[in-house]
């Protein structure tokens, strides 16, 4: 599901009972990743362009072309509710 955080565009994605969010603008070229595949069994979003496909975790691609990482968000619930932050440098929620 792509929406719009604070004018950022993020892909959420929920596999099992975990959500995941991601930039949803792919690194190799200004593409949406949330109208790619999703891999359950690898957690990752694949590009629908070229066939990148990203860590729902970490961001970071496992094929080409794409060779730069996106940005990934921490993700939380409360309730009905789904919050999306960024994360800082070290990896913490901002
Ligand atoms: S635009 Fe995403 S892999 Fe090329």
């Amino acid at each position: 599901m792509k929406v719009d955080v604070n004018g950022v565009a993020v892909a959420v994605v929920r596999i099992d009972e975990t959500l995941y969010a991601i930039a949803d603008r792919c690194s190799h070229a200004n593409i949406s990743l949330s109208e790619g595949e999703v891999h359950c069994g690898k957690k990752e979003l694949e590009c629908w362009k070229h066939g990148s496909a990203f860590s729902l975790e970490t961001g970071v691609p496992s094929t080409f072309p794409a060779t730069q990482p996106v940005e990934v968000f921490s993700v939380s619930t409360n309730g009905d509710e789904v919050f999306v932050t960024r994360r800082a440098e070290n990896g913490e929620a901002s």
